[in-house]
Order: structure tokens, then C-alpha cells, then sequence
């Protein structure tokens, strides 16, 4: 049990960095929740018009659960990796920090995936850009990709991982429930667009 609560501990202390809100901060631009869907994750923080904050931002929520599963991994085994990336996800759209309002999970959810089954990343990643390329909704892309993602996990066999990343899709399709009822009564904005 110590070794699965400190893979947990070392995932929620790493997702829960909040990269979109202290790169927003440093570089000065207006409050991120302020500002167009008032989400912390990249996808908003482009809308301040800062490409390379939104590039770090989505950098940032990604490695931290790539990071967090191949620590708690190297040091527990397996089972370390999946915990601390179920708790990286978790502390990312559940920071205790921030009164456990944070992000909506995607960057963090594809850093997870590529550590623990890294085809199942590069299935989010065609999938995201396919469906941003043709409709040009971040939201919508990551909540095909997030299905697309343990899909291809299972495929590949990676039985367990595919699990975790059904459980965490689930989180960040609830997550959604905004931009969901944005794309249904056609308001959603689209990736770039300033907020
Ligand atoms: O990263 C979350 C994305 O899917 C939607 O972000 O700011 O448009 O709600 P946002």
C-alpha cells in the first residue's frame, strides 16, 4: 500500500502544476480565466494570442503525466505507473492549489497515455489533428481523441491501460459539459479565435 499512496502522491504533486496559469503569469497577459472559456489549459491560453505561451502550456500539461508514470514506474513497477497517472490526471483537473478548479484533462490525459501505451498517444494525436483539421473545435478534437485513445490501447492489448484511460476519458468528456452544449448550439469558439 506505501508504494501505490507515495505513486499517487508523486502524480498529484506533478499534475496539479498548473503550467497554463503560471506561463500566463510570467509572460503578463491578461488573467487567463478571464479570458475566453476561462479554462487554464492551451487551448485558452492561445486566445491571449501568445503561440509559444499556448506551445509551453500544452508542453507543460503533457510531460508532467508523461513524467509522473515513468518515475512512479522506474520506482514502483507497473502498477506505480498507473496509479500515479490516474493522480496526475486527477491533480490536473482537481488541483488542490486552485480550490480544485483546474484544466479539462487533454494534454495531461495524451502526456499519460504516452508513457503508458505510447501508440495509443499517437491514435490521439491523428485523431485530434483529423478532426481539428476539418472542424477546427479543439474540444471537440480531444473528445474524439479521447476515445480513439483507449481504443487503440485495447487494441494493442494493453488491457490495463486501456482501462485507466477509458476511466480518465470519462473525466474529461464530463469535464466538457460546457464546450458540449457550446458545439450543440453551434457557439463553440474556434481554435485561435481571440477571447
Ligand atoms: O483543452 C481543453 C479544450 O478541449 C477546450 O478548451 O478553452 O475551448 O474550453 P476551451
Amino acid at each position: 500500500a506505501a508504494p501505490t499512496l507515495l505513486a499517487l502522491a508523486i502524480g498529484y504533486l506533478l499534475g496539479s502544476i498548473p503550467f497554463g496559469l503560471v506561463l500566463t503569469r510570467l509572460g503578463r497577459t491578461r488573467d487567463i480565466r478571464t479570458i475566453g472559456s476561462g479554462n487554464i489549459g492551451a487551448t485558452n491560453v492561445l486566445r491571449t494570442g501568445r503561440k509559444d505561451l499556448a506551445a509551453l502550456t500544452l508542453l507543460g500539461d503533457a510531460l508532467k503525466g508523461t513524467a509522473a508514470v515513468l518515475i512512479a514506474r522506474h520506482l514502483f513497477g507497473a502498477d506505480g505507473g498507473l496509479a500515479a497517472g490516474l493522480a496526475a490526471f486527477l491533480g490536473h483537473v482537481f488541483p488542490v492549489w486552485l480550490g480544485f478548479r483546474g484544466g479539462k484533462g487533454v494534454a495531461t490525459f495524451l502526456g499519460v497515455a504516452l508513457a503508458l501505451a505510447w501508440p495509443a498517444a499517437l491514435a490521439f494525436a491523428a485523431a485530434w489533428l483529423l478532426v481539428a483539421f476539418v472542424t477546427r473545435y479543439s474540444s471537440l478534437s480531444a473528445l474524439v481523441a479521447a476515445i480513439a485513445t483507449p481504443l487503440a490501447a485495447l487494441a494493442m492489448g494493453e488491457t490495463r491501460a486501456a482501462l485507466l484511460l477509458m476511466l480518465l476519458a470519462a473525466i474529461l468528456w464530463a469535464k466538457h459539459h460546457e464546450n458540449i452544449a457550446r458545439l450543440l448550439a453551434g457557439t463553440e469558439g474556434k481554435i485561435g479565435a481571440k477571447g
